[in-house]
This record gives C-alpha cells, sequence and structure tokens, in this order.
C-alpha cells in the first residue's frame, strides 16, 4: 500500500496498479525541485519499491505550467557553503538513481517545459512520453553557471552520444519534443489528450528501453573521450572563456576524466558543482536570471490587451516592430508615405516568419495579420500607436497633433524616438498625458529589452499599459524616465567616444575591440559603431553632447561624410567582407598594465555614466541599471552589470582609479558623486 499524505506529491495507484505519482510544489505555481521535493520522493520511491503488486509507476506534473522547470535556483543560491551544495547534489544523485534502479518501468509523463533537473528525473526514468505541441527539453544549467549534475551528464551522453549530449548540456539550449526524439532520448511523442493512454500503454506492455547505440558507447569511451574533448572546447572557445564562463569547461573536463560509468563520476561532479556555486560567475548570472524575471513581472498582472497595433514609418525600426508585433499575435496596420517602403517591410516580415515558424501555413496566417496601410485607415481601431519616422521633432509633433484627432480616446501614442524628450513631442497635445515612449532596439526581433519612457506628463495609466503591451510582445520591459539618450544609450555612448579617443591617440581598433571583449562584453565598442551604423551613432553622440557636454569626434563626423558608415556601406573603422569585419593583426603587442588602461579607460566611463543615470533617477535602482545594461548591450553577464560590478571592486578602488584616470586623462573621469553614497 502507498501512502499519500506528502506536500509536494500526489501519490495514487489505480486500479491496473499503476502508481501515479504527481508533483504540484505546494504554494507555488510552477515545480522546481529542492531537498523538501526530493526527500519525499526519496520516501515515494521506498515505498513503490516494497509495494510488490504495483507493475508500473508515473511521474507526471500536477502545474498546468509545465512538468518540471528545473532546480529551485533561489533555494540553490541560498545554500551558504560548498559543503551544503555539496550534500544536495549527491542527494538528488542518490534519489535519481533510486529511480533508475526501480524494477518496473518507470514513465516520465512530460507536458510543457522539461528542464535541467526535471530533465534530469526524467532522464533516470525507464520511458519519456512528451506532449507535442508546448514542450520543452534541455539542460539550461550553465546558462546559470554551473553544470547538470543530477545525472544528466551521465545519462543523456550514454543515451545519445557525447557529441549529441554536450550539443545541449554545453549551450543549455531546449528543444522541442519531437527534435527530442529524433535525438533518442524521448520515446513517443503524443497529442496532449492521448499522454494517459500512451502512459497506460508503456507501463502495461512495456517495450524494450532506449539504449545508447555502438556510436554513443564509443563516444564516451577512454580512448575516444580527449579527442572529443578537444572539439568541444575549441567550439565553447569560439563562443566564450574558461576564464570568464568556467562551468561549460568543467562539465567537459569531468567527462574526459571520469567518463560515464560508476559513482566516482557523480562524486566529481557533486565535488565540481559544490565549488561553481561558490563562483563568482555562477552567482552573477544566477542575479541576472533574477533581474530577467523582475522584467519579466513588469506589467504582468496590468489588464491591457492590444489586438490592433498600427506602426506609422516602415523604415529600419518600424518595419521590424510591425512585424514582430504581428509575429506575437496582434492585428497590425503598417504605414508609411512611401507605398515600396511597406513592401520592402513586408518582404523582411515574410523572411523572418519563415525562419521563425518554419510552417508554411503558420508564415501564412502571420503575414494576414499584417496590413499594408497607406492611407492610415488602421489608426482609428489600433489600441496602441507606434510612431517610428524620422528623428525630428516638428515632424514627429504634427503627425501626433492628427493623430489625437483620429485615434480611440483609450488608444495609447507611442513614439521609438531614441533622443527627443516626450515632454517636447506631447506639447502640442491636447491630452499629453496619451504619450509614451517605446524605445525598441536594433535588430528588434534579437534584442530582448524595450525601454519604457515616462515623460513628466505621462499618465500612470498610460504607462502602465505600454509596460504590460512590451510584456505581451514577450520582451523585457524596462521602465526609464525621459532624459536624452534615456539609459541604455546613454551609458553606451562614453564607452563609444573613449574608443574614438583611444583611436586619435594611435591605438588600432583591433586593440580597442580585444580589450573590451577581453573584458566580457560581446563587441568591442569599434565593431559595435561599425554594426550600429557611424550616421546613427553621430546623431546619437551628438544629441547627447548637446545635453551633457563633451565632443564629438572629428574622425567620426569625417568617416560620416566620406560615407564610410560602417557595415552597411562595407566600411567603417574596419573594412567589411560578408558583414564580417577584416581584421590586421597587430605588429606590436600591449602590455598588461597597457591593456589594462584600455580597459578602465572604456569601462569607468560607462560606469560614471550609470552612476550619474542613478543619481537623476532616469531608472529607479541599480538592480533595474544593470538589467537594462546586460539586456540591452550585453553588458559583461558574468559581472552582473556596472553597478553590480561597480560594487564588487569596492569604493575605495573605484575612487583611486577614477582619480588616476582623472589626473592622466581629464576631468572626464571625476568620479560621479552618486559614489559616495556606495558604502565602503
Ligand atoms: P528610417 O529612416 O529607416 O525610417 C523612417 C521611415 O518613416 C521612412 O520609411 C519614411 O518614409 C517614414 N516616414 C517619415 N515621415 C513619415 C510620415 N509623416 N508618415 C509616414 N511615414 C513617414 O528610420 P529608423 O531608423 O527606422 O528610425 C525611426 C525612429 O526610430 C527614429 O525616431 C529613430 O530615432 C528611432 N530609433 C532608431 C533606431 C535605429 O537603430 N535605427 C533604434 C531605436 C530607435
Amino acid at each position: 500500500m502507498l501512502t499519500n499524505n506528502y506536500q509536494n506529491w500526489q501519490v495514487n495507484a489505480d486500479a491496473d496498479q499503476i502508481a501515479w505519482l504527481t508533483l504540484s510544489k505546494k504554494d507555488e505555481s510552477v515545480n522546481s525541485l529542492d531537498a523538501s521535493i526530493l526527500n519525499e520522493l526519496e520516501q515515494i520511491l521506498i515505498e513503490v519499491d516494497q509495494a510488490k503488486e504495483l507493475k508500473a509507476v508515473v511521474i507526471q506534473s500536477g502545474k498546468t505550467s509545465g512538468f518540471i522547470a528545473g532546480a529551485d535556483i533561489e533555494k540553490f543560491t541560498q545554500l551558504k557553503t560548498s559543503d551544503e551544495a555539496f550534500k544536495l547534489i549527491r542527494h538528488g544523485q542518490q534519489v535519481f538513481n533510486k529511480l533508475a534502479a526501480l524494477t518496473i518501468p518507470s514513465i516520465a509523463l512530460i507536458d510543457g517545459f522539461c528542464l535541467g533537473g526535471g530533465l534530469e528525473l526524467a532522464l533516470a526514468c525507464r520511458y519519456r512520453i512528451v506532449e507535442d505541441g508546448r514542450s520543452k527539453l534541455g539542460l539550461p544549467e550553465v546558462m546559470l553557471g554551473i553544470y547538470p549534475g543530477w545525472g544528466g551528464c551521465v545519462r543523456l551522453p550514454k543515451l545519445i552520444g557525447a557529441v549529441a549530449a554536450m550539443g545541449l548540456i554545453l549551450t543549455g539550449r531546449t528543444v522541442s519534443a519531437k527534435a527530442a526524439k529524433a535525438m533518442g532520448f524521448v520515446d513517443a511523442v503524443v497529442p496532449r489528450r492521448y499522454l494517459v493512454k500512451a502512459a497506460k500503454d508503456y507501463a502495461l506492455n512495456p517495450r524494450k528501453p532506449k539504449h545508447g547505440n555502438w556510436l554513443s558507447v564509443l563516444s564516451n569511451h577512454t580512448a575516444v573521450r580527449p579527442l572529443l574533448a578537444k572539439l568541444f572546447r575549441y567550439q565553447l572557445n569560439k563562443k566564450i572563456r574558461a576564464d570568464h564562463y568556467p562551468a561549460p569547461y568543467t562539465a567537459v573536463a569531468t567527462w574526459e576524466k571520469e567518463g560515464v560509468d560508476g559513482d566516482k563520476v557523480y562524486v566529481a561532479e557533486a565535488n565540481d558543482l559544490a565549488s561553481l556555486h561558490q563562483d563568482s560567475t555562477a552567482q552573477n548570472l544566477v542575479r541576472d536570471f533574477f533581474l530577467q524575471t523582475r522584467l519579466k513581472g513588469l506589467g504582468k498582472d496590468t489588464q491591457f490587451n492590444a489586438k490592433q497595433v498600427h506602426v506609422i514609418g516602415a523604415g529600419v525600426m518600424g518595419a521590424n516592430i510591425a512585424a514582430w508585433c504581428a509575429y506575437k499575435g496582434a492585428r497590425v496596420t503598417l504605414q508609411d508615405k512611401d507605398p515600396q517602403i511597406i513592401a520592402k517591410a513586408l518582404q523582411g516580415a515574410f523572411k523572418l516568419f519563415q525562419q521563425k515558424l518554419k510552417d508554411r501555413l503558420k508564415v501564412q496566417a502571420v503575414m494576414d495579420r499584417l496590413v499594408p496601410d497607406v492611407e492610415g485607415n488602421g489608426i482609428a481601431d489600433a489600441d496602441v500607436i507606434i510612431e517610428a519616422i524620422f528623428e525630428n521633432l516638428e515632424v514627429k509633433q504634427n503627425l501626433f497633433q492628427s493623430l489625437e484627432e483620429k485615434a480611440k480616446p483609450e488608444a495609447i501614442l507611442a513614439t521609438n524616438t531614441s533622443s527627443i524628450p516626450l515632454d517636447d513631442i506631447n506639447s502640442v497635445l491636447k491630452n499629453p498625458g496619451r504619450l509614451v515612449g517605446i524605445h525598441f532596439f536594433n535588430p528588434v526581433a534579437k534584442m530582448m529589452l524595450v525601454e519604457v519612457v515616462k515623460g513628466d506628463k505621462t499618465s500612470d495609466a498610460v504607462f502602465n499599459n505600454a509596460l504590460a503591451f512590451v510584456h505581451d510582445l514577450d520582451k523585457l520591459p524596462l521602465p526609464v524616465k525621459s532624459s536624452p539618450g534615456f539609459l541604455v544609450n546613454r551609458v553606451l555612448m562614453p564607452y563609444l567616444m573613449e574608443s574614438m579617443e583611444l583611436l586619435k591617440e594611435g591605438y588600432l581598433p583591433e586593440e580597442i575591440d580585444a580589450a573590451a571583449v577581453d573584458f566580457g562584453m560581446p563587441m568591442g565598442p569599434v565593431q559595435l559603431a561599425d554594426t550600429v551604423g557611424l550616421d546613427v551613432c553621430l546623431s546619437v553622440a551628438r544629441n547627447l553632447t548637446a545635453h551633457y557636454g563633451g565632443e564629438v569626434p572629428q574622425r567620426l563626423i569625417e568617416m560620416v561624410t566620406a560615407k564610410q558608415l560602417g557595415v552597411k556601406t562595407g566600411e567603417g573603422f574596419y573594412v567589411y567582407k560578408n558583414g564580417k569585419p577584416i581584421r590586421k593583426k597587430p605588429n606590436r603587442t600591449l602590455s598588461a598594465a597597457q591593456k589594462e588602461t584600455l580597459i578602465d579607460r572604456m569601462i569607468y566611463r560607462m560606469l560614471n555614466e550609470s552612476a550619474a543615470c542613478l543619481r537623476e533617477g532616469v531608472v529607479q535602482d541599480g538592480d533595474l541599471l544593470d538589467a537594462g545594461m546586460i539586456f540591452g548591450t550585453g553588458f559583461a553577464p558574468f559581472r552582473g552589470g556596472p553597478i553590480h560590478y561597480a560594487d564588487s571592486i569596492g569604493k575605495e578602488t573605484l575612487l583611486n582609479t577614477f582619480q588616476k584616470l582623472a589626473s592622466q586623462f581629464g576631468p572626464r573621469f571625476k568620479a560621479d558623486a552618486y559614489w559616495n553614497t556606495l558604502k565602503p
């Protein structure tokens, strides 16, 4: 007989003697594994083992949100010592080994996300049956600075071979049910209505369980592992560095050394995770995860549903904003004064949908939602109207004046301006409170962050609805106050300007970019300027220097005049071939001290501008600022954002470095007054 008095599990045996274990984590909407769930599962498995009448056990989720999202990250980070982390990992391994050792068939019945520890639990079952549609499977632990230590790095390579397994483990990417079946770690993919039937079928008519073929066995062999490990490291090195992101390299090293058999590998993994848990990369990546969760939560509870969106301006930004809104389910009308530009925008949208949806009928359905509208007929029905026309105050004012007349009274009027203060644009409106900034970044489809800009007169209701709108687009809304450059461009600009200064002093683009990438930026400032477009950089630089002082670099002006605009013209600071910069190898090597100065000069300027933004209340707090810079610019995620990074340097060192830089390079390095508020 099975008992059924658990906090998180429902345990029932049916007439066919199948035990159904339903996980429904107490007081949570999502299942994530923690010590109490593991303890209970261990107890249940002991009972299952003893109940000789049972024919099979099925593990499923009682939550509509999905199967299991992974381990409870919050609780994992709360563990104080590496010893506590070691114990938790070991315990999880032992419970999952117990599950794997059951003599009766065990089935993971997966509907929705099955990630991290959730997939490791499923891999310990004999079969995995997955809903065909919304389900996603993966091991995203490396994104949090750790790696799968509850058997994921043992069972998955055994089952599907080391190459395919590491393809998931080292990237953290998730796959659909069908892809997982094709890779060989899912047994059956069925529509939701057949899940229970399929589970019963597997329970009562057990098939031969999947196990690795000869290639999988070979890939994990002692003689082959060093060769493959080299390949894995080579692939990792193309994207990341071991000193910045140690976890995937550690996973490879332990797999190479210990293989996939015996308890030794489990102990080694538990040791690895115990030390990674203490590492600043893991702590900062977990922090980033929570920052992202915070942004995802903004606008979540506001009742605002934009069914109809009207976008004006079908250029670089408008075209992509319209396409994204249609892709996310809204009916969109797209207006431009030039019909040919709308036609080009629709072609671009078609390409995006093809890439994303890979299904002709789905692409057609989204295309049907994106309607060309030269006359602006969609204005009267739109819930949100987004303006993305030229960056010119008077033109924008005229447009909003006419929009105010034609739009529904409750419709949001939004501008995508990157530099014009909202209160300048809305000064011509009868109801200036209706205007909000919804500032997307280029390329729209890739950039997660959207600044939602509040002018002095923007009403709270409109602002909150705008946050909700951005939330519904599956982007990360960042609330900012209307001030020149808002947050992201303002903080980024000094980084770009300092690189121009360094160029003027004779440093090479390659040297400057390499220093920034060494620090952990996704792209050096010189290449970034080329990518954004030197014309765009120049106009932002002009706008920001007009407000905050400083000089627009002469070289930038000259290059724009010469139409050397960067990637889009094939030449900027670099010459481009197939969109890639041709880098020359510098014929000198900078000393470590020189490199350090380069990094300090670029990064400290960003830190100082971040401080000024906080002091002026451009964003509400340091966490939001960090989130904005990480998700809007890729600011070294493993360092946790500019403010957190400054904090980790410590007040004294920070102020000393500012002083040193100011005495050497001028007053632009004078430490902002905000830093005095830091705790020593
Ligand atoms: P763009 O020059 O590519 O497109 C502007 C489009 O607006 C053109 O197709 C033009 O024909 C159309 N247009 C101009 N006046 C119009 C009117 N009265 N009625 C209908 N259509 C009109 O410009 P882009 O780069 O897309 O920028 C648009 C806005 O987005 C600007 O405010 C810019 O500051 C902002 N922005 C630009 C970013 C970028 O990276 N390009 C990034 C974020 C914001």
